[in-house]
């Protein structure tokens, strides 16, 4: 049974947040766990379609993604912890992709109609923004999985991503790609986790918690949060559906079903909540502190370069496999 399973985050931040590990992270550790062959990618090239005059930095971040990786829970033995500049294929597979994906299926992507109208028009907007899900579907491919584990704002992608494969298929009159599956959370609020402000949580609207925030840091934002506007007093009644505090205690929390019937009958206030949010998230987040501080950028580079190896058999054997179908020369 094919037990392989691929994903991957951008490096446009160093850190990576509590919805980055709802959404994908927690099922990549949960999936390693139950023996799936996990391929856990820093997708540095995708960053670089809006942070390309921040390459450098992109290169920084890289690395301190892959420690998020390894703090929160992927053991680099078992799984396959790799850098995507790192593994030529996945140009390669972009480039051959990018022949046969038609323009219309990328235009109607709703991440890229948003993205383009923040570049500011036609001439600032850079042509690798366009083929973004074609690359990461060169990403998923090259790996020929049985499943990708993202958060609900991927969907997109990963439906263009099966498209391609399987007009690939036609086209070159072989089974090379095999439809994956979407691993989405079920649970809606670990598939979108909501910001401090209830928005999406996004590095870009500056609502997130970080996994390597400092415990004080957690519970200053966590003060700040957003909760139910006119719950003035513990006596008010909440609506935990539209307060982010008690979104986190029902992912934190083991007794979050009583802390809503509470807050919702005016009979515990928002502080309470504030400090129990705290405690919990808190206790979650501080193995993986502690992990993180172990983690120098010597022991990560070396993850990579061997994570880099492992992903390369695979990628390889698949460009076989592509260039075989297509009547090119195989080496
Ligand atoms: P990125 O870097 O935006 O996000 C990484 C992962 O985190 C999930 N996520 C969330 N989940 C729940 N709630 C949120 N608020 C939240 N914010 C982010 C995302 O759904 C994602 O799973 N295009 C990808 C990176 C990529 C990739 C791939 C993914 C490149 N190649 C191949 C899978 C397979 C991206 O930008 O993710």
């Amino acid at each position: 049974m094919n037990k392989r399973v691929l994903s991957g985050m951008r490096s446009s931040n160093p850190r990576l947040h509590i919805g980055n590990y709802e959404g994908a992270l927690r099922s990549w550790v949960d999936m390693q766990e139950e023996g799936y062959d996990m391929f856990c990618m820093v997708a540095d090239y995708h960053a670089l379609t809006t942070m390309y005059e921040d390459a450098a930095q992109v290169a920084v971040n890289a690395r301190e993604v892959a420690k998020d990786y390894v703090a929160a829970g992927i053991d680099p033995k078992r799984s396959v912890v790799f850098r995507q500049s790192d593994v030529t294929e996945h140009a390669e597979l972009h480039l051959l992709f990018s022949m046969i994906t038609p323009l219309g299926w990328l235009e109607r992507v709703p991440t890229y109609k948003e993205k383009k109208d923040d570049m500011g028009g036609a001439e600032r907007e850079p042509y690798g923004l366009l083929g973004y899900p074609v690359l990461q579907t060169a990403d998923i491919l090259l790996y020929r999985p049985m499943g990708v584990p993202v958060g609900r704002d991927q969907a997109p992608h990963l439906e263009i991503g099966n498209d391609i494969g399987t007009r690939f298929n036609r086209l070159y009159g072989q089974e090379v790609f095999t439809p994956y599956r979407y691993l989405i959370p079920k649970d809606e609020t670990r598939a979108k986790v909501p910001g401090l402000d209830m928005r999406k949580m996004s590095k870009s609207y500056d609502n997130c918690i970080y996994l390597s925030d400092t415990e004080d840091e957690t519970a200053a934002k966590i003060k700040s949060a957003f909760t139910t506007p006119t719950k003035m007093r513990k006596t008010d009644p909440g609506i935990p559906e539209g307060c982010a505090v008690c979104q986190y205690l029902k992912l934190y929390s083991p007794q979050w079903q009583t802390q809503w019937e509470e807050d919702r009958a005016g009979e515990r206030g928002c502080m309470q909540n504030k400090k129990e949010l705290t405690e919990c998230l808190n206790e979650m987040l501080r193995p993986m502190r502690e992990r993180r501080a172990e983690l120098d950028d010597a022991a990560i580079e070396a993850i990579l370069a061997d994570g880099a190896e492992r992903a390369r058999e695979v990628a390889s054997e698949t460009m076989r496999m592509v260039k075989s179908a297509m009547g090119w020369p195989v080496r």
